[in-house]
């Protein structure tokens, strides 16, 4: 029996036909690239930034191939606006299926002893909160309305291996994990399921922020010798979002060229 088969007898398929998916972060980097790609692979999908321009633009482009796009407004800090968020995707394509939570800001930073307060709580505030209570709200809506979901949250290979002067970061990342396997556990009963993605470094705006310098030294301590493209990540995405990955709930899918080998 073919995968298809097996997900559909278990009830766990999740087909793109009509299915709605909401991407968090969608305006730019890998958030842009998971939002095009389930697009062209005919999801309905929810478009979710702070910066709404470059969410119309995603919205846009999505357009632009026949796909079916709406962006949306967010500040992943605020329960509330997450809130707004889940209950304009569900106003507008009637229901969610999936979430894929990737808004997040960038935790290069200071050692530990010379890190501010400010910038352990910005990152926490963004980076955990934001998956936190975008999750949170996916859930309750998917409870709702009585369906199946999947959730998948962006960690970071930094949430496996440490490095120096990313502390905090590592911190909030290696809480996403944790946080996405405990979910998992709590309601996959209701057919929910949460995969947590760590990306190694990938060649997105939040990595070209660095010097050239900086980025050759981040690629040659990968293994593979390069960051991946968000293209990349995104098509790992579509893969966890489809039958052939129904089983899979409640761990770390990492997609890092090694670096956390
Ligand atoms: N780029 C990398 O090397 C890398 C590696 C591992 C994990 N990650 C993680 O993957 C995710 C996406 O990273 P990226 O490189 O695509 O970043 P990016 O900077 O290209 O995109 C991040 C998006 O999140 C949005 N955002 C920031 N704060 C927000 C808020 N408060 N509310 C709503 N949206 C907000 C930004 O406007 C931006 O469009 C992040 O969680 C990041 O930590 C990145």
């Amino acid at each position: 029996m073919d995968s298809q088969n097996v997900a559909a007898e278990h009830g766990e398929e999740i087909s793109s036909a009509g299915r709605t998916a909401l991407v968090t972060g969608a305006g730019s980097g890998m958030g842009r690239a998971i939002a095009l790609a389930l697009s062209a692979e005919g999801w309905n999908v929810v478009v979710a930034d702070l910066n709404i321009d470059a969410a119309n633009s995603t919205v846009s482009a999505a357009r632009a191939s026949q796909g079916r796009a709406h962006a949306v407004q967010v500040d992943v800090r605020s329960r509330q606006s997450v809130h707004e968020m889940v209950e304009q995707t569900v106003a507008t394509f009637g229901s969610l299926e999936l979430g894929v939570n990737f808004a997040g800001i960038t935790g290069a930073g200071t050692l530990v002893a010379d890190t501010t307060e400010e910038h352990v709580r910005a990152i926490v505030d963004v980076n955990l909160l934001g998956v936190w209570h975008s999750m949170a709200e996916e859930v309750s809506a998917m409870l709702k309305a009585g369906n199946k979901g999947l959730i998948i949250n962006a960690a970071s290979a930094m949430a496996l291996r440490a490095a120096p002067r990313s502390a905090a970061y590592a911190m909030a990342k290696a809480a996403i994990v944790h946080a996405s396997r405990s979910t998992a556990v709590e309601y996959a009963s209701n057919g929910i399921r949460v995969i947590a993605v760590a990306p190694g470094p990938v060649n997105t705006p939040m990595y070209q922020a660095n010097t050239l310098e900086v980025q050759r030294k981040i690629a040659a301590g990968v293994p593979l010798g390069r960051p991946a493209e968000s293209e990349e990540i995104a098509r790992a995405v579509v893969w966890l979002a489809s039958s052939e990955a129904a089983y899979m709930t409640g761990t770390v899918f990492t997609l890092d060229g090694g670096d956390s080998a």
